[in-house]
């Protein structure tokens, strides 16, 4: 039997002349946790908004547990659940009654209605404060007011969008023990970050996402293995780079060097060695070296080096 929950085929989606989502495709496994992983602007929300129903794409198609989401809408949201990157609550009411307002809307009631609720307060450790207005709460604590809305109705995917931005660090952990403890109970989530130390503590799997496009999708352990040992970025004086880059691509200690925004980022297998020919190369052409950076192996060092930027630029 097959294991994929959700296959996401070549979504597209164009707001006038200005493509958001450009042929993104991907296929989750049950039970994993997803990261979609980008900068602002990448089109992470506008793919989820059209995941769960919200945006009809331009053209692509949609399967949540074999069911067409174009086809048999309904059916297929219902296995959905969303936690959105706006916060949607009502501040007058207390957490308890913004959740009952919510299992309602899912077509919640009666003793079903409360155990979810008490179910979805408890998941984020908020049955204690569950009387209290949520005016009163701090952004963390709203946050987990809204993750909890999302599985009032026990979606079997929940899709969660930047749900630790503006959030303190104690309710941020807070966030975390929530998504691991549902994972694993059997939920599988899709999580959206620009923080790559989210997306590296959390997601078994990571799609990299900028311009509309994944650029890269694997676990993060292979996204790094395949950097090497980082990334040297290296700022020259004019007129130099293209002779360096020549000069430096077939040294074995060199994996790739690539030209970006007049920095030259050399991704290493060996940094020591590639650091040293670098600054002997520079030395034989007459280059002067105007800024020397070593960046560690991670995600955010994986989207330089496929993107030439930073994620949070
Ligand atoms: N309704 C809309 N009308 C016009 N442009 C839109 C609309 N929704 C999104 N866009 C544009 O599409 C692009 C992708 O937006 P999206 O919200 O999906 O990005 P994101 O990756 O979620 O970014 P962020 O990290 O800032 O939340 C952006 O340039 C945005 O301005
Ligand atoms: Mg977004």
């Amino acid at each position: 039997m097959s294991n994929i929950v959700l296959q996401v085929s070549n979504l597209h989606k164009s707001y006038g002349a200005f493509h958001a989502v450009q042929g993104l495709s991907f296929s989750l496994q049950k039970g994993e946790i997803f990261g979609l992983l980008g900068p602002n602007g990448a089109g992470k929300t506008t793919t989820i908004s059209m995941i769960t129903g919200l945006v009809q794409p331009d053209s692509g198609s949609i399967q949540i547990e074999g069911i067409n989401l174009a086809q048999q809408s309904n059916q297929a949201k219902m296995k959905l659940g969303l936690v959105p990157q706006e916060l949607a609550l009502y501040p007058t009411l207390s957490a308890r009654d913004n959740l009952i307002f919510f299992g309602q809307i899912y077509g919640l009631h009666g003793r079903r209605l409360k155990q979810q609720v008490e179910r979805a307060l408890q998941m984020v450790s908020l049955s204690e404060r569950a009387n209290e207005a949520v005016n009163h709460f701090s952004g963390g604590m709203k946050r987990r007011v809204n993750i909890a809305a999302g599985l009032l109705h026990e979606p079997d995917i929940l899709f969660l969008d930047e749900p630790t931005v503006g959030v303190d660090p104690q309710s941020r952990n807070a966030i975390f023990e929530s998504i691991e403890a549902l994972n694993q109970a059997g939920m599988t989530i899709i999580y959206t970050t620009h923080y790559m130390e989210e997306a590296q503590r959390l997601c078994r799997r990571v799609a990299i996402v900028d311009h509309g496009q994944i650029i890269a999708l694997d676990t993060p352990q292979n996204l790094i293995h395949a950097i090497g040992q980082g990334v040297i970025r290296v700022g020259l004086n004019n007129g130099h780079a293209e002779r360096l880059v020549q000069s430096a691509q077939q040294l074995p200690c060199i994996r790739s060097i690539a030209l970006h925004d007049g920095y030259l980022d050399v991704q290493a297998n060996d940094s020591q060695s590639a650091l040293m020919n670098i600054l002997s190369i520079s030395q034989q052409i007459g280059a002067k070296l105007t800024s020397l950076q070593i960046l560690e192996a991670n995600l955010e060092t994986v989207f330089l080096s496929l993107t030439g930027k930073t994620l949070r630029e």
